[in-house]
């Protein structure tokens, strides 16, 4: 009896197989760890080749756990998104490294755009900004420095990590999901479709592009896992985490502290439009009709925990940082500004690299890592106000992702937003959103709202901190954050 669903949720660090049943339970995970491939500073590749093979062994290994194939109702994909494969059509394998949203090899080409009056354009029409970041730029550098994707003519296919999956599952189908191509820069957020004007701006040949389709559907089948399984879930990483939390009436916030921490709004049924820098993008698209949302991209979350594990030394375990915060009775003035690979929302600066501040002989291992989790609500109080300045204000938030484990940061996150926040006891809401999209999708449920049955139990962190108390903390971030980005702001 077909009674699982196979959630692929392929990572920055790691890619992972999940098999959910019908009531939201994950009966089995397997995953594997990704190379991080640095060739130089502010480059951060992947080797597509080894994602798919990474991946296809663990749902292998998942679906033999659980008795074999015919337990497999559907499949759903959620993926790191802007991550970008180039791959030749007729053989299927990659013509050249992927190149991973961290990546800021075309800062400087997007630089002089901006410095030529393009970004007004770019934003109306894709709801992001000028910023390596996105797949778009990386598109355009990697056209004009590797000649083989030219040579390729017709035979290059050009696609985002789900497109890429998709394709080796299926053995040739060339689709991608709304909420993945809205991160391109390639599409026009208002029509779903992709825009000539912009294809031609980030030299990308249309014949290699995927099809737009929507998140949920019967896209296709796999006949690689044993039977013939069909793919009925798409989307991206955040907005799959969007939909693990149901966040389904608009205002409905989550934040997820993965490698990066990414803080989505539900805007309803028209593209917001922001002032301060934020981004418009798609939440789902279902039956062709689109839902967006209104998002804040921290480019340092986890990585930073694990940056001070494995460059610094200065941890062992990453689960060692909640007893360290607690050590403390305050950060003693440090801060630690995160920007390792630029700073994201709402500053938006690729050549900002990171401190620590405040130091000094009286500074202990603990205060930098006590400073180390502050930024990560710190950072999100920043959004909360460029948020309420783009008239969208919070509730209440949820969280979700590895960080948030951890339980001094949930409260401290409470504290600083100065806001409820609502952890899931069940804190893989990434897979969960794919789960109840290929639910939808293979017709388990009618609707994303029959899905959130799925969902679990939740815990609620309050804001205890006191006025002062938080105002210091404020206070004292806004100094360094500044230290950083420069004068512009
Ligand atoms: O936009 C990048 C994002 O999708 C990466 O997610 O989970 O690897 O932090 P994550």
């Amino acid at each position: 009896m077909a009674d699982l669903i196979l959630v692929l949720d392929e990572g920055t660090t790691s890619t992972r197989a999940m098999l959910f049943d019908p009531s939201g339970a994950a009966v089995e995970t397997r995953s594997a760890n990704l190379t991080q491939h640095y060739p130089e500073p502010g480059r951060v590749e992947h080797d597509a080749g080894e994602i798919w093979e990474k991946t296809l062994a663990c749902a292998r290994g998942a679906i033999e756990a659980v008795g074999g194939p015919d337990r497999i109702a559907a499949i759903g994909i959620t993926n790191q998104r802007e991550t970008i494969v180039f791959w030749d059509k007729a053989t299927g394998e990659p013509l050249a490294p992927a190149i991973v949203w961290q990546d800021r090899r075309s800062a400087a080409m997007c630089r002089k755009m901006r410095q030529g009056g393009e970004e007004t354009t770019v934003q109306a029409r894709t709801g992001l900004l000028l910023d390596p970041y996105f797949s778009g730029s990386k598109i355009a550098w990697a056209m004009e420095n590797w000649p083989q994707l030219a040579e390729a003519g017709d035979n290059l296919a050009i696609g985002t990590i789900e497109s890429w999956l998709v394709w080796k599952l299926t053995g040739g189908l060339h689709i991608t999901d709304a909420t993945n191509a809205s991160r391109t820069l390639l599409m026009a957020l208002g029509s779903g479709s992709w825009d000539d004007g912009l294809l031609a701006m980030f030299r990308a040949p249309r014949s290699a592009l995927p099809q737009i389709v929507d998140c949920a559907g019967r896209f296709g089948t796999t006949s690689l896992l044993g039977g013939e399984i069909p793919i009925c879930g798409l989307a991206g990483d955040q907005q799959s985490a969007l939909i693990g939390q149901a966040c389904f009436e608009r205002g409905d916030t989550k934040g997820t502290y993965g490698t990066g921490a990414f803080v989505l709004t539900n805007t309803g049924n028209t593209p917001p439009k922001s002032r301060n820098r934020l981004l418009s993008t798609i939440a789902w698209q279902l039956n062709g009709q689109r839902t967006y949302a209104l998002e804040g991209s921290i480019f340092v979350a986890g990585s930073l925990i694990q940056w001070l594990r494995d460059s610094v030394g200065m941890i062992d375990v990453a689960a060692e940082t909640e007893d360290l915060a607690n050590a403390v009775p305050d950060n003693g003035g440090v801060y630690v500004v995160p920007a390792l690979a630029g700073i994201g929302a709402p500053w938006w600066e690729a050549d900002a690299r990171g401190t620590i501040s405040g130091l000094s002989f009286s500074t202990t291992r603990a205060h930098i890592v006590r400073a180390a989790l502050e930024a990560m609500a710190l950072q999100t109080q920043d959004l909360k106000t460029a948020f309420a300045s783009d008239k969208t204000n919070w509730a209440r938030l949820r969280i979700d992702g590895g960080m948030v484990a951890n339980n001094w940061m949930a409260q401290d996150l409470a504290d600083i937003v100065n806001l409820p926040v609502e952890r899931p006891r069940f804190t893989e809401t990434t897979a969960l959103g794919a789960a109840m999209l290929a639910g939808v999708g293979c017709g388990w449920f009618d609707t994303l709202e029959d899905a959130a049955a799925m969902r679990g139990a939740v815990d609620q962190f309050e804001p205890q901190l006191g006025k002062a108390a938080r105002q210091k903390r404020l206070d004292g971030w806004h100094l360094a954050v500044h230290s950083v980005i420069g004068d512009a702001h």
